[in-house]
């Protein structure tokens, strides 16, 4: 029989939705060993209204101001953070010290030292631990990865990422409050590095291995923003756009971009790696897709005929493709929120004896510790070891 899974949800906001709805959804799609209750989910007596109208829409059985009572709790078995970055630390040590199962969003902690605290919490305590870089789980992300490991790339010489959104290009658009945390450094930790190139590290160590060096940039375009919650205009010390290079382990070079300045980008998070065999491109704007150049066959090095090269488009859609079976028939497509269900699917299958799920905070420290390095690079002007 299937045993149930008592969740705590610690906060009310996007990310709050995006993973009630996967615990919600999950066993709808997948055979997971867990059905999950949304039993409580945390905000701040000052965002009670919306905390209440969060409960309602997606049936969480009570509200709590103290998240810290959530985590005392006896009955709850999960608690999953969705908080702002500042509080992930103290929410996650104090998860694992009462023996809670515990997902975390991303960027996992502000800074590498925080991360180190999270993973020694979580190791000593032995709990299961997940952080939620929902994006290796987008099927054409999975088959990206695949095709690499099929050895269809053959030696890598490039890798290229892209992480660009255009919100914050007002001088209007303030910093603070419930929706603006991001963009102060005390609560965000860090800007685009850790908000959105996070991401594009933890995809690209995935797929391309281990970065040993970084140099970086980092540029802030807006110097001042009104706080909402001072009412004052404060300097802002976020990077609002960041670039850098990477040198891999495996000896191909990267580089990295992100900004909210990328006048008509809304998500765009692209990814693409260029071999001696073949190349992949991937784009968050058009997820169903996964673009693959074929030059040559891996096992026998033979080229493919000339007239036969060229871009093949791939609809991510059949049932043989990473996560697709679980769903409609071939040619029907899953969107955004199907990520955070292949996510929870494989972290619920791994506690009841399936393959480890990742990354854990273990393997999302080298993350961290790569954001790190970038904003200390941008801030020292040079390259630094990872
Ligand atoms: N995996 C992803 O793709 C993804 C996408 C977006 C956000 N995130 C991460 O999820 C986490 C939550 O982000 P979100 O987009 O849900 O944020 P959000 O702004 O939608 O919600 C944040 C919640 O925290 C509350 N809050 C704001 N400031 C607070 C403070 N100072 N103290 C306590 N609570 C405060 C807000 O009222 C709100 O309920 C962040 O770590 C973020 O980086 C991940």
């Amino acid at each position: 029989m299937t045993k149930t899974l008592n969740v705590g949800m610690l906060g009310c906001g996007f990310m709050a939705r995006t993973h009630s709805n996967a615990y919600a959804q999950v066993a709808h799609f997948f055979e997971v060993p867990y059905q999950p209750v949304l039993k409580v989910c945390y905000g701040r007596e000052q965002d009670m209204d919306a905390l209440k109208k969060f409960q309602k829409m997606w049936g969480y059985e009570s509200v709590e101001t103290d998240w810290k009572k959530i985590i005392e709790r006896r009955d709850i078995d999960i608690v999953d953070v969705v908080s702002p970055n500042f509080l992930h630390k103290e929410m996650v040590v104090a998860a694992a010290e009462a023996g809670k199962k515990v997902i975390c969003e991303k960027p996992m902690a502000m800074n590498l030292q925080e991360a180190e605290e999270m993973v020694a919490a979580v190791e000593k305590a032995g709990v299961a631990n997940l952080v939620m870089f929902n994006y290796r789980r987008v099927p054409a992300v999975s088959l990206f990865k695949q095709i690499v490991d099929e050895g269809r790339v053959g030696r890598p010489f490039h890798y290229r990422a892209t992480y660009n959104q255009d919100y914050t290009i007002s001088q209007k658009v303030p910093q603070g409050g419930a929706a603006l945390w991001r963009l102060n450094a005390k609560v965000a930790g860090s800007g685009v590095t850790g908000d959105l190139l996070a991401h594009s590290i933890d995809t690209a160590e995935w797929i391309n291995g281990p970065i040993k060096r970084v140099v970086a940039h980092t540029e802030i375009f807006i110097k001042e923003r009104k706080n909402i919650d001072t009412g004052q205009m404060e300097p802002i010390t976020i990077d609002d756009a960041c670039m850098f290079l990477a040198l891999f382990e495996n000896g191909s070079i990267g580089t990295f971009e992100s900004t909210r300045y990328a006048r008509g980008r809304k998500n765009y998070s692209s990814m693409e790696i260029n071999g001696e065999n073949g190349a992949i491109f991937f784009n968050l704007e058009e997820p169903e897709y996964l673009q693959f150049f074929r030059y040559a066959d891996p096992d026998s090095g033979k080229k493919v005929e000339d007239h036969l090269t060229g871009w093949q488009k791939i609809l991510v859609t059949n049932g043989e493709h990473p996560y697709m079976g679980k769903y409609w028939v071939p040619g029907t497509t899953i969107g955004y929120e199907h990520y955070f269900i292949n996510t929870l699917a494989d972290f619920l299958t791994s506690l009841d004896g399936g393959p480890k799920c990742e990354p854990t905070m273990q393997t999302a420290m080298r993350t961290q510790k790569v954001c790190d390095a970038v904003i200390r690079s941008a801030e020292e002007g040079s390259w630094i070891d990872i």
